[in-house]
Parts: structure tokens; sequence; C-alpha cells
């Protein structure tokens, strides 16, 4: 079997490391397979990939398509930018589009795949519109659909020439319905993380020294939200939080993190957030590392990993990755995060974009040592039985074999 994956995105965001996740368990389950990685943009996603014996190709997207995402324009964080405006780009990049699909028709059909797997919206609608005769498309869905008014529209429109969509939880399939009704199979396949590599020992980091602080107290607690630099990952809702907790209470806070993604108005700069954190009067009391790649790392250097999400969270790889790891997990009690956690059990809650709920929970768990240590063993035993990686291919396997009977096989 030859299956090609397709990304947008060549950084490693959440999607982008269940994508490698996938490839590495869909590898170690058929060797014999050829898979290929086709990417619109070269990063680091290339490299993990090629690493891991998959063949790799970047096909670059025109500046345009590139930067072209309705992230912001249909919920409350659409200040950024007008379905107007929006639709405008649309129209600007399209005859860049239409070349792209021709170029991507090519290395389709050089490639000749039994299914192809796309992993991001802009792919989804490419590759629907590239794919040869025959061919049966899966989707893979990380993000909420009705939340991108024109994506929305565009995968309605596409959803007939797609064979099943794969959505990361039952919320996200849930709004893949909505938003396509009958005309595709959706199932849902919830993410998984590498037990071995998110696990409570091994090796940490210097996140002060990451950060440009001076080494923090014996007694800090360090509590971190590790995110790409989206504006609803909920930056801000964290600082204000901190800016809430007691002065004396030995906390330091960390953003991990960089901006990763090319997509207009959807993201803060970090710049943006230090002023955010002087304003607040809490620039000495918290770090910014930036982009950090040993995630595991970071985590394991963290006695307490927050989740900041203001709006629904698809899924929310950090939240599952920081139970494996053992930490102590506050999530955004909302969308498939809701799905991952027993509140009170193996992780602590808080409302979406909630400052005071979320300082009240960052103070309970500083002062509680016990407590942290009890969530994180629960968190990482609910990693254990629900998160291992190891099952991505016995799940996703026979959805591919779904899709090649629904096309009748003749791809
Ligand atoms: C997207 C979602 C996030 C999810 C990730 C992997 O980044 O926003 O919730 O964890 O994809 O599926």
């Amino acid at each position: 079997m030859k299956i090609i994956y397709l990304s947008a995105s060549g950084q490693l965001g959440g999607a982008e490391k269940m994508l490698l996740d996938l490839l590495a368990s869909v590898r170690a389950a058929e060797p014999g397979w050829r898979l290929r990685l086709l990417v619109g943009e070269d990063g680091l996603l290339i490299e993990r990939a090629w690493e891991l014996g998959v063949e790799t190709t970047v096909l670059p997207f025109p500046y345009a398509l590139a930067r072209l995402g309705d992230a912001g324009a249909g919920g409350p964080a659409g200040a950024q930018m007008s379905r107007g405006a929006l639709l405008g780009k649309l129209f600007l990049s399209a005859p860049g589009a239409v070349a792209y699909i021709r170029r991507l028709r090519r290395a389709l059909v050089e490639f000749a795949p039994d299914v192809i797997h796309s992993n991001s919206f802009k792919m989804h609608v490419l590759g629907v519109g590239a794919r040869p005769e025959g061919v049966p498309v899966v989707w893979h869905v990380h993000d909420y659909v009705r939340a991108r008014p024109v994506m929305a529209r565009l995968m309605r429109l596409c959803a007939g020439r797609c064979s099943v969509v794969v959505t990361n939880s039952e919320s996200v399939a849930a709004d893949v319905r909505a938003v396509c009704g009958e005309r595709v199979a959706v199932r849902s396949m919830y993410n998984a993380v590498n037990l071995r590599r998110f696990a409570p020992e091994g090796s940490t980091l210097d996140l002060d020294a990451l950060a440009g602080l001076p080494p923090a107290a014996p007694r800090t607690v360090r509590v971190g939200l590790l995110a790409t630099l989206a504006r609803w990952k909920g930056h801000q809702t964290f600082l204000r939080a901190l800016s809430l907790l007691p002065p004396a209470l030995p906390v330091r806070g960390y953003v991990v993190g960089g901006a990763l993604y090319q997509t207009e108005g959807s993201q803060h700069a970090l710049e943006d957030l230090r002023r955010m954190a002087v304003q607040l009067g809490v620039a000495d009391r918290v770090g910014f590392t930036d982009f950090v790649e040993e995630s595991a790392a970071a985590m394991r250097s963290l006695d307490i990993v927050v989740h900041a999400s203001t709006q629904p969270e698809p899924f929310g790889l950090v939240i599952a990755e920081a139970m494996a790891c053992g930490r102590a997990v506050i999530a955004s009690d909302s969308g498939g995060a809701s799905e991952l956690i027993a509140a009170g059990c193996d992780a602590l809650a808080h409302p979406p974009g909630d400052a005071p709920a979320l300082a009240r929970r960052i103070a309970q768990l500083a002062g509680d040592a016990n407590l942290r240590a009890r969530l994180g063993r629960a968190g990482r035993a609910t990693a254990e039985r629900r998160f291992d990686h190891t099952r991505l291919a016995a799940e996703m396997i026979p959805i591919y074999h779904e899709a090649r009977r629904q096309s009748g096989f003749t791809g």
C-alpha cells in the first residue's frame, strides 16, 4: 500500500506532532508500506518525518496561499480580519491555488497513492481538488470547522469528494457532522503520545536560563503554559491569573512556545505578551522561553502545567502529554479537552478565559505538594490507559481500508 500525507504547515504544532506519531505507528505496524509526506513549506516536520524513514517532498505554497487563513474570522477573536477582507484575500490567492492544485495533482499522479491522508484545512480542500480519479481521500480534522466560516463553506462543498473524516475528539466529530451532514462518514480517534518520551522520569531543562531569568529560589513552584502563540491558547488569561496570585506565594510562571504559523492575524507576538506582563506587574514572575522542541523535558521541569485555551479546545495534546509526564495539570474545561480529563481525579479544571478561577487553582496546587503528586500519578495512569500512541496504527489502518472500499478499490 502507498499512502501520501499532506500537510500545509512544516512547523511542529499539535496537528503536525500527531502526524509524526501516526507515521511512526503506521511504519512500525506495516514496514512494507510506502509512506510519503508532502508539505506546503519547509520546516522541522520534514526533517523529523525523514528520520522516521518516510519519503518527503516540499511543494511550497505561493505566498498569498501560505498567508491565508480564517482562524480568527468566526469566533470571538474574529476582530482581526473581517469576512469581507478574508473573501477578498481568497479571491486574490485563487490563481495561486489553481496553479498549486495542478502541481499537487502532478505530484500525486507521480506517486500513485492508494490513499491520500490530508492533515490540515488547506490541504483538505487542495487535496480533493488535486485527487487523481478513484483515489480515496481521508481528512484528519484537528480543529473545529464551524469557527472558520470560509473553510466551513469550502469543506461542505468538498465533503462529497472525501471518503472518511477522522477527528481528534467526539466534540470535533459533532462539529464536522454539523457542517458536512450525511455527505461523508465521520470517525473519531483520540490523539496519543509516546509514553516512553513523555514519562515522569527523564531529562529536564533550565527554563530560567532559557527565559533569561535569574535562578528561582529553592522552593519555587514552577507553573507553565506550553502552546503555540495562537491567540485562543489563553496566554492573556494565564498572565492575568499570575497577576492575581498572592505576591508571597512562591510561584514562577513560564510561557513556553513561539510563533509558528504564517497565517495572518491568528497569533500573538512574543513582544506583545512581554509588554502585557510588564503592564500587569508580573514581569519578574514570568519567563518567556520561545519555542522549545523538547517539550517533554520542558514539562518535567515544571510542577504544574496549565492549559488555558479561551475557546473550546479540539483535543489539547499538551494535556495528554503533561499527564503522561506525571505533572499536575490545570485544563480549560471545554470542547474535546473536557473528554480527556476527569476533573478533580487526574487533573483540575477551570472555565475557559476565567483568570480568577485559574489563579485559585494555581494557588491551591502551589500550596499542596500532595495534591500535585496525586494528580500526577493519576494523570500518568490515565495516559497509559487512553493515550498510548502504539494504538494509532491499529485504529487508522482499518480506516484506510474503509476509505479504499468506499472508492471501490479503483485507485
Ligand atoms: C490542533 C488542535 C489541538 C489538538 C491538535 C492535535 O492543534 O487545536 O487541540 O491537540 O490539533 O490533534
